[in-house]
């Protein structure tokens, strides 16, 4: 049962996708655990952004220089509503989980790099933050319920931190693992997930300049409810594919098996690429909703990025590429 108290702050249900496709995805987990009850709870917190930016010592650094070499032709979406209309089920399997996504420290936070690689390292985040080369991206975020966005990410290449890795040649994907936290998550403590958030990508596509590390959004640092302090932008591949407050990176020559992947294979396979022709057996992917203006928008293949990156599965058989 979801029992859903609305706050000043949400979103009038013209501006938000229906949910319908979303509670669509939550029937996965029917039979797997008996009646969840998922309530917001906690006085109203001010808006993201006095609080976030106050305590992230990253903030100094942005704004960061702009790449224009993604061009969009959509309106950007509004912070406001990508910043309260999230999937982030460490806090909640429900849109709103924004408030409850402040509970997760992000300082000091540790990102491990293994595996496959020269030299196995632990970083911090602001150590990172220094040597990589930060830039802000305009990229449109396609999710698999068929909604979409338009965040101007700020961020670094995926591939500089696979440069910094020295992954050795048994290194065939890169694996990328959320934070575990059952104290702050309460997410985490429904022991029918398959915690933490795991996702993958091959080497081929990690070192496409399209992958993006995210580490600010509008000109400051990602919010929590993002992904803070670091998550991963594949904006070619659904929004899932996208894993959030990544700390731990490992280079490994077998295929993951991937968060979404082991709670129902048949629906969220380790590609997921966007085609609007590959239907979820569930609904339709022709169409998505921009939850900025509210618009249905035709979806386009590889959520219109096929230029950058149609050529990685030219050679790639007998695989379900968009799914
Ligand atoms: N990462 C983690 N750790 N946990 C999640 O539940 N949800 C994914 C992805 N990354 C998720 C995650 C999904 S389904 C989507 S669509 C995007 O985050 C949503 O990103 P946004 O909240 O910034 O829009």
């Amino acid at each position: 049962m979801l029992i859903k108290i609305r706050k000043g702050w949400e979103l009038p249900e013209s501006r938000v996708t229906s949910e319908s496709n979303y509670l669509n995805r939550r029937d996965i987990l029917k039979g797997m655990a008996g009646a969840g009850l998922v309530v917001s709870i906690g006085a109203s917190l001010p808006f993201r952004n006095a609080l976030a930016d106050e305590m992230d010592p990253s903030a100094g650094l942005y704004p960061v220089p702009h790449n224009g070499m993604y061009k969009i032709t959509r309106p950007m979406t509004p912070e406001k509503i990508s910043t309260t209309y999230n999937n982030f089920y460490e806090f909640g399997s429900h849109k709103t989980i924004w408030e409850a996504a402040q509970a997760l420290p992000i300082r000091p936070w540790t990102v491990r790099i293994d595996g496959a690689v020269e030299k196995e390292m632990e970083i911090g985040i602001d150590d990172l933050l220094k040597k990589m080369p930060l830039e802000e991206r305009n990229y449109r975020h396609r999710c698999v319920e068929a909604w979409s966005m338009v965040v101007p990410w700020s961020g670094f290449p995926l591939k500089e931190l696979v440069k910094l890795a020295k992954p050795t040649s048994k290194a065939k994907y890169l694996v990328m693992h959320t934070f575990e936290n059952k104290s702050v998550a309460p997410g985490q403590r429904q022991f029918w997930y398959p915690w933490p958030y795991t996702e993958g990508l091959t080497m081929e596509e990690a070192t496409n300049d399209l992958a993006f590390l995210v580490t600010g959004m509008y000109g400051k640092p990602v919010s929590k409810q993002n992904g803070a302090p670091l998550r991963l932008a594949a904006p070619w591949k659904y929004g899932f594919k996208s894993v959030k407050s990544i700390t731990h990176f490992t280079f490994t020559e077998k295929r993951p098996v991937t968060f979404w992947e082991k709670l129902n294979d048949n629906e969220y396979g380790f590609w997921a690429n966007v085609n609007p022709e590959v239907p979820h057996p569930r609904w339709s992917q022709a169409t998505e909703r921009d939850i900025g203006t509210g618009e249905h928008l035709s979806t386009q293949i590889f959520n219109g990025y096929g230029e950058y990156v149609a050529e990685i599965y030219e050679d790639i058989k007998g695989e379900s590429l968009y799914m």
